[in-house]
């Protein structure tokens, strides 16, 4: 990517992270000497990812949810708009393109020496039957080897690769709508980005690598907000298809923000149980429904905050790969969860309480419409005990070892 020093009124500063589409660097507005995050996509991102993540920006109105402050969008792309028709492109009613339909895969790696991702014209294309192959060989884990989100070698934390996959979308309709906008300026350079207010303290992903799991109360009061954003996320219509620690920001006072939208669809107001095909989320999130054909539905978010609720008590995934030859995934999708826990606990030498163990086998549940509502999930009696004030959780995640 071509290293940009402004853009707009804003000065570039460090980069923040990096992920399959984007990186996201550090932004001051000259003027107001205000701090932001620009997310920057990369030339050859799918122009759905910027759509769709400023389409459900704009939908979603949470206290959890990140906001975007100012968009950047191709000024060709804005010419064209202006002569055919005045609305963006995201909030026109009918079908999305069949560009935005175009079957591609990315590839993310996740963990502090993994997180560069990268792009390149072969990955955006439709994948072929060799290529999906090799990306099902590559994730599968033989026997009964041991998931490592965190394995410790050599003394540091390395995380697996975890791959983010976009295939076939199906086209659905999207209703005309006028939410509020933010600034909207067309760049000359073909440059897409929108600029984010700045969360200071990274994302969970960092904090589980550097300081392990985090202490019980931490994750409860951690995950509610996450299931209380996601829950904002689909009363607005929206599914997210990428909840992982990695998409979740820290403030400066550590509340917690659902961020990257880049994979989340939104589904008509029309059209309560309409299907999506994709294959696509983030490997060692996506739930077993996602790519199996049949299609699934905003459930699938439910099973992905299964395995995040899973990360950040244990500090580990609960399997390397989905896959049926995968030994702990098999596990969960045959529901032989006593054996699952048991050698969870043997792995970790420790013993988990049985009614975190409860709730997470309600949401890695393979079955979707067996699997525990967000609601339900907010009110299960593991929710329901101690909760940090937000004092409490700054001080303890302050001394939560992060570089
Ligand atoms: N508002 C922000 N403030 C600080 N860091 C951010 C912000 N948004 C994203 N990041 C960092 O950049 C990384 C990549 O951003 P993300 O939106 O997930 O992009 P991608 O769609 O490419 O995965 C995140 O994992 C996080 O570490
Ligand atoms: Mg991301």
């Amino acid at each position: 990517m071509e290293y940009l020093h402004h853009l707009g009124k804003y000065e570039l500063g460090k980069e923040l992270g990096e992920g399959a589409t984007s990186v996201v660097r550090e932004a001051v507005h000259t003027e107001s000497g205000k701090k932001y995050a620009m997310k920057i996509f990369k030339a050859l991102s799918k122009k759905s990812c910027f759509d769709n993540e400023v389409e459900a920006l704009l939908a979603v109105d949470h206290p959890n949810v990140v906001r975007v402050h100012e968009v950047f969008e191709d000024a060709e792309r804005g010419r064209l708009e202006d002569r055919v028709d005045p609305c963006p492109p995201s909030h026109r009613p009918g079908r999305f393109s069949r560009e935005m339909s175009t079957p591609s895969r990315s590839s993310e790696k996740v963990g502090k020496s993994l997180r560069k991702s990268s792009f390149d014209d072969d990955k955006d294309d439709p994948p072929t039957l060799s290529e999906t192959a090799t990306t099902e060989n590559e994730s599968e884990s033989s026997g009964d080897s041991v998931p490592s989100l965190l394995s410790c070698q050599e003394g540091e934390f390395q995380a697996t690769s975890t791959t983010s996959v976009e295939a076939k979308e199906e086209l659905f309709a999207v209703p005309p709508r006028t939410p509020p906008q933010p600034k909207r300026t067309y760049t000359t350079c073909g440059t897409r980005a929108i600029v984010l207010p700045l969360s200071s303290n990274g994302d969970v992903l960092s904090y589980l690598l550097d300081g392990g799991a985090f202490e019980e109360r931490v994750a409860r009061t951690l995950f509610k907000r996450c299931l209380e954003a996601v829950q904002a996320c689909h009363n607005a219509g929206i599914l997210h298809r990428d909840v992982k620690p990695d998409n979740l920001l820290f403030t400066e006072n550590f509340d917690v923000l659902l961020s990257d939208f880049g994979f989340s669809r939104r589904r008509p107001d029309d059209e309560e149980n309409v299907k999506l095909y994709g294959d696509l989320g983030s490997r060692g999130y996506i739930a077993p429904e996602v790519g199996d054909g049949k299609g699934y539905d905003h459930r699938c978010d439910l099973w992905s905050l299964g395995v995040t609720l899973f990360v950040m008590m244990t500090g580990r995934p609960p399997y390397a790969s989905e896959s049926p030859r995968d030994y702990w995934f098999n596990l969960l999708l045959n529901r032989r969860y006593s054996r699952f826990w048991r050698v969870v606990e043997l792995l970790h030498k420790h013993s988990f309480p049985d009614m975190f163990k409860d709730l997470i086998n309600k949401m890695l549940c393979p079955e979707p419409a067996e699997r525990i509502t967000i609601e339900k999930a907010l009110e299960h009696p593991w929710m329901r005990e101690q909760l940090l004030s937000q004092n409490d959780l700054a001080s303890i995640m302050r001394n939560h070892s992060n570089n």
